[in-house]
């Protein structure tokens, strides 16, 4: 998935970096002895790499359409009948549309007559995506399904529908006539299962209340960078992961979100938030993704991580996520900073 901020072109200098920096401090545990959180998990793709290396994982992420797809990336492997899953995918493709809540408020079809018209997927797609997402949770309901196919079917549409949206990368606006890629029909494509015998546990709550509860060896951060929320670029993905018919507002059709506001896209309220994540950390190993373009200073960043042990940084020059390319800026790549602390 093309997402803000996603890790999956640094997942090498992460892996590398982390576990050289571990043992440089005399690790010598192996993965599987050791618990990874990434408490900022967004597309699972940090806690999948790190699932693969055998640690145990422990996932979050304030957003329930991350949880969705992270949840079958981390707690799905063996458990599932990967011919059975085949089938199921194969059923889903073949059900007819059906005019749902997609339908009726994000295509051009289905918002005729309305205050606000909206072109966020062609008429068929929202209507196929209707059709499975409902068909999904019927399956569920009846327990025609297990709770390990449940998961792997609706990250799988969550993941699969992304790819049709008419939209220039994210959300928070539509295109006015379709383009190419949203045009076509949609096709449930299956999300890969990643084989491992670990422990793994996916949460979806707020890092700040969630740090109190947890423990392990290595922290994982990768929080926002600035003031652009997840939870109104990517409304439309938490409708369908949730499928809850909620009361929804303006041109782009939002959906009530002040709990998933996040602080970390505050400029008044990140120090704060960070320096309380770090103090109630019990975890021996943090790291912390940041780039140089975020609303917290390297400075800062330094000050609050130097006060709990031993601290360094590592760099690495990285092209800018794809929706920026249309604006005015000038710089086309940025520093992503790798913070790291051993904590006393
Ligand atoms: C930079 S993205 C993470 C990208 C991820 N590492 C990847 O590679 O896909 C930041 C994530 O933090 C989540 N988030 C923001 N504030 C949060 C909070 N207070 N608690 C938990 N998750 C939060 C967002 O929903 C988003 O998915």
């Amino acid at each position: 998935m093309n997402y803000i901020g996603s890790k999956f072109s640094l997942i090498d200098f992460l892996q590398s970096s982390i576990e050289i920096i571990i043992q440089q401090c005399g690790e010598t545990r192996r993965p599987a002895e050791m618990v990874f959180a990434d408490l900022f998990a967004g597309t699972g793709v940090v806690s999948g790499a790190f699932k693969q290396q055998g640690y145990s994982i422990i996932a979050n992420d304030i957003q329930y359409y991350s949880y969705v797809i992270t949840k079958h990336i981390i707690e799905n492997n063996g458990n599932l009948d990967e011919e059975r899953c085949q089938k199921l995918i194969e059923k889903l493709n073949e059900t007819e549309g059906v005019k749902g809540f997609i339908y009726k408020n994000y295509s051009f079809g289905g918002t005729e007559g309305q205050e606000f018209r909206r072109m966020y997927f062609s008429d068929e797609n929202a209507k196929k995506c209707d059709a499975i997402r409902i068909t999904i949770e019927q399956w569920y309901q009846n327990r025609e399904i297990t709770d390990h196919e449940y998961f792997f079917l609706l990250g799988s549409l969550i993941n699969s529908i992304d790819k049709y949206a008419n939209t220039a990368s994210v959300y928070g606006a539509y295109l006015k006539r379709l383009k190419k890629s949203a045009q076509k029909p949609m096709k449930l494509t299956p999300l890969s299962i990643l084989h491992g015998e670990v422990q793994c546990k996916v949460y979806n709550e707020d890092v700040n209340r969630l740090i109190k509860n947890v423990s392990g060896d290595i922290l994982y951060l990768d929080p926002p960078y600035n003031a652009r929320q997840y939870c109104t670029n990517y409304h439309l993905l938490e409708t369908i992961a949730r499928y809850d018919n909620p009361v929804i507002h303006g041109k782009t059709g939002l959906r009530e979100y002040t709990e998933q506001k996040s602080v970390f896209c505050d400029k008044r309220k990140v120090e704060k938030a960070f320096a309380d994540l770090i103090k109630n950390a019990q975890f021996k190993y943090i790291f912390l993704s940041y780039n140089n373009e975020g609303l917290m200073s390297f400075d800062t960043i330094k000050s609050i991580m130097t006060k709990y042990g031993e601290y360094n940084v590592y760099t690495k020059e990285y092209r800018r996520f794809k929706a920026d390319n249309a604006r005015d800026i000038k710089a086309q790549s940025t520093v992503e900073y790798l913070h790291c602390l051993v904590k006393n």
